[in-house]
């Protein structure tokens, strides 16, 4: 399959909807950064999967020996992925996204040298690569983005250093993400490895943004020094969805020491006294009964991906990306969010912005209403970032973007609107979301007059609505689903 066939091959491109003006049209999706549409060839090989599903921990069957088999292969795909060598690097599986790989690693990065209690984060930094390292890993400092805000570009390389010779011998380690949620902003992660390990630092590399846009190999030239200690992300951002979360990670920062988690397949040997953990990768970093259907089609997106050549992908996005940007920018009543020269700043396709005089949120819902454009607003998980980014202009608006308290202007104002490109973004789409736009900025009052704001800060419309059952009812799709099998209601 060419990569361009390969493009059209993911469920939910014709999916439809009826809008507030009554037209049934084709939805826009432009939330990959949340969660990326489905591969339909991978899901494809996880459907073939299932006449043979059975528990990767059982093997006396021909079905458990297939299901363990199969599940090696995802793990294998995930290392391959990212060039990782497997004999010193281990690829696991946990939670549903990167968020559990990333508590995990700061509760063992932690425990393996709990006398370094200093952990360095940038600004950029999702809750998800933030929080776990606060709660589990110490005392966090928040590395400055170069550029001043609104233009904020990646992190400031001179800072960090500082920041790692002012804390001399009590830095653990560095957790950075690789591509910005918000902006999609790239950081030099491999430069900030070499500092990393120049100070006998690690580096936890958040790459979620990053690899369905772009590669990143664990060392970007094969030297030592710029290897990457620990990669995660999430495959329902890869064209997975129902998969797991991954890390890569070098096997010596986990080898011997207590796993995170205990239970069982993970151990060779219990007594009521006592018991021996495995000593196999990555059995015993994986405790439990693993989500075998979700990895297997986590690793045959990842196959797709390296066929159709992410370089490639990354080349014909960056071409859209740079159309949309220089476009918005040209439009007056348009604000846009961070370093907007890409030799300084590069970027992946995922664009914040604002409309003068209109909130994030009735930007979002009227894209969504009346042009089938799903975006995304608010601060998507970035508060620090987004606060400021927006400093300047909350300042213009005599609001204090530190306040505490979740006033409703404040919620009304900071935040904004996200548009996310995927492997699947065309042209029509981005043409979709520039025609919304300019009929919003065309007739804001037109707009305002159609929603109220909710106590949450949400825009409400006046008059229409669009239950979640009207387009997808669990418990129908279950009936339809029994009368198709012939199941019938006397039969249960
Ligand atoms: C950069 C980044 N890191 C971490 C996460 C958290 O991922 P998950 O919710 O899949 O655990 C996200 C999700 O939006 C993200 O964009």
């Amino acid at each position: 399959m060419s990569p361009d066939a390969a493009a059209r091959d993911f469920i939910g491109l014709d999916t439809r909807y009826r809008l507030a003006d009554g037209r049934v049209t084709r939805r826009r999706y432009l939330d990959s950064a949340a969660s990326t549409l489905a591969l339909r060839s991978a899901r494809q090989v996880a459907d073939e999967l299932l006449p043979h599903y059975a528990n990767t921990h059982s093997d006396s069957h021909f079905s458990a020996r297939i299901a363990g088999r199969a599940y090696g292969w995802a793990h294998a795909r995930v290392l391959r992925f990212l060039r990782a060598d497997p004999e010193r690097y281990t690829a696991i599986f946990a939670g549903s996204g990167c968020t559990s790989a990333l508590n995990r690693l700061a509760r063992a990065l932690a425990m393996r040298r709990p006398e370094r209690e200093v952990v360095l984060l940038t600004l950029m930094e999702h809750h998800a690569n933030d929080l776990p390292h606060r709660k589990h890993a110490g005392r966090v400092i928040h590395a400055p983005l170069s550029g001043d805000a609104p233009a904020l570009g990646p992190v400031d390389l001179a800072a960090l250093e500082k920041l790692l010779v002012q804390h001399r011998g009590r830095v653990n380690y560095i957790a950075v993400s690789a591509a910005s949620n918000v902006t999609g902003i790239l950081n030099p992660v491999h430069a900030i490895a070499a500092l990393a390990h120049a100070h006998d630092a690690w580096i936890v590399v958040d790459a979620s943004q990053q690899l369905a846009h772009a590669p990143l190999p664990i060392s970007d030239t094969g030297a030592a020094d710029r290897e990457l200690d620990a990669v995660v992300f999430s495959g329902h951002k890869l064209y997975a969805p129902g998969s797991p979360g991954a890390a890569v990670v070098r096997r010596n920062l986990l080898a011997d020491q207590e796993p995170d988690e205990v239970g069982g397949g993970m151990v060779e040997d219990v007594h009521l006294d006592g018991y021996r953990l495995a000593r196999r990768f990555p059995d015993r970093e994986e405790a439990g009964t693993p989500n075998l259907l979700g990895a297997v089609q986590l690793g045959a997106a990842l196959a797709v991906l390296e066929r159709a050549g992410l370089e490639r992908l990354h080349a014909a996005e960056q071409i859209r990306l740079r159309a949309l940007i220089a476009e918005l920018a040209a439009m007056p009543g348009v604000r846009l969010y961070g370093d907007l020269d890409f030799e300084r700043a590069p970027r992946l396709g995922v664009v914040a912005f604002n409309l003068d005089g209109l909130e994030h949120g009735l930007v979002a819902a009227a894209l969504n209403d009346y042009h089938n454009v799903a975006v995304r607003n608010g601060c998507f998980c970035a508060h620090p970032y987004v606060r400021e980014l927006l400093k300047p202009e909350l300042w213009a608006l005599e609001i204090d973007p530190d306040a505490r308290d979740a006033a409703a202007l404040l919620d009304r104002w900071r935040g904004m609107v996200r548009a996310s490109f995927g492997w699947y973004t065309g042209d029509d789409d981005i043409a979709a979301l520039l025609a919304g736009i300019r009929d919003l900025l065309a007739r804001p009052e037109h707009y305002r007059a159609l929603y109220r704001p909710d106590a949450g800060g949400r825009f409400v419309h006046r008059r229409f609505e669009a239950p979640a059952e009207r387009d997808f009812d669990p418990e129908a799709a279950l009936e339809r689903a029994l009368a198709g099998s012939g199941v019938t209601g006397d039969m249960l």
